[in-house]
């Protein structure tokens, strides 16, 4: 049977029958900490080996910059297939590479469905934590990789977001969420409406089914035991590095719509709000977040022939 367990004394025969499969690994370009972390410290010091993954699991010692992570082995009987690395939550750098998961099949399991499945099993696990979409990222040149996420989002639902460039590197970066019941679920958000003049901050989004750009109100999805306001601050700090000032509530809108194809039901909170005044001398605010194609939050003048969503609130 096809599981994901955390590494233990049953397994490591099989896993020291697979380390010389590294060697003559034409994907070597691609190798995942995971499997460094086995070459390193596997056979002599399976112990060392047990105490880091440990350690990263309750978040002790780590780097600066470096979330909690539990590492898996994907096993199908008493066979070693590969290694998947659950991230507990996204710092900074991994929403730009790296994302919630990484993953590894042995040369000599691969194109099997072996990334598929376990991929599948690793969203199981990410669901138990609490995430509700998890993010994979790949370079854009790792076919196989991309595959892999993007027929798990057809699979569970999700979206494709913008690429990041690192270097010379084009990462590819797509969530997907970790229980298909999410995908198709009502949404309660709260969202800021932050007035300059006629214009109104927004970030500019792509919808490629209807072929049409569209503007978002700033704000995001309310997690349970938060209040909207303190949604706001989260989501402000998180997606623009902003502190928000909350003037009123304005009320609440609810909205029936599609996105790329998928029907969406929302409920939304909306607020008055304003920003910093030095911040509301600025014209654009970069996103910390890219969500649709916003780069970034802007003031965009409200004229009619613009679709500024949630309809209505304006
Ligand atoms: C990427 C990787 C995990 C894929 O593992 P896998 O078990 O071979 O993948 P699967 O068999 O589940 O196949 C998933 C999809 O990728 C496709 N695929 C697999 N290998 C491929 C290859 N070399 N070229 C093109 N497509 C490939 C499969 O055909 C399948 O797509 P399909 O269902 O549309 O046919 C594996 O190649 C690997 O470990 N690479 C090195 C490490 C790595 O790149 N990790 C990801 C870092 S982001």
């Amino acid at each position: 049977m096809l599981k994901l367990v955390e590494p233990c004394k049953e397994y490591l025969p099989a896993v020291v029958n697979f380390l010389p499969e590294t060697e003559n690994d034409n994907a070597k370009e691609y190798m995942v900490n995971s499997v460094k972390n086995l070459l390193k410290y596997i056979p002599q010091n399976f112990d060392e080996y047990l105490q880091l993954l440990y350690n990263e699991k309750n978040s002790i010692g780590l780097k600066e910059g470096y979330v909690a992570q539990t590492t898996f082995w994907l096993v199908d009987d008493d066979r070693f297939v590969g290694t998947f690395a659950l991230r507990h939550n996204l710092a900074p750098s991994l929403l730009q590479r790296g994302g919630h998961i990484a993953y590894y099949i042995r040369p000599s399991e691969r194109q099997k469905g072996y990334a598929f499945k376990g991929l599948k099993l690793c969203l199981e696990e990410a669901k138990k934590l609490g995430i509700e979409k998890a993010l994979i990222t790949c370079n854009d040149k790792n076919i196989a990789s991309y595959k892999t996420m993007h027929k798990m989002m057809i699979e569970m639902g999700g979206n494709e977001v913008a690429p990041t460039q690192i270097g010379d590197i084009t990462e590819r970066r797509v969530w997907i969420y970790t229980d298909k019941r999410h995908n198709g679920k009502m949404r309660v958000l709260a969202i800021a409406v932050i007035k300059k003049d006629n214009k109104v901050l927004a970030i500019k989004g792509y919808d490629e089914k209807k072929d049409e750009y569209f503007y978002r109100l700033p704000g995001g999805g309310i997690e349970f035991g938060e209040k909207a306001e303190q949604t706001l601050h989260r989501e402000f700090m998180e997606e623009l590095g902003l502190k928000i000032i909350i003037k009123k509530q304005l009320g609440v809108s609810e909205n029936i719509f599609e996105f790329n194809g998928k029907k969406g039901h929302e409920i939304v909170i909306a607020f008055e709000a304003t920003l910093e005044e030095e911040q509301m001398q600025k014209q654009q605010f970069p996103m910390l977040e890219q969500e649709f194609e916003g780069k970034y939050a802007e003031f965009v003048e409200i004229t009619p022939d613009k679709h500024i969503y949630p309809t209505g609130i304006l």
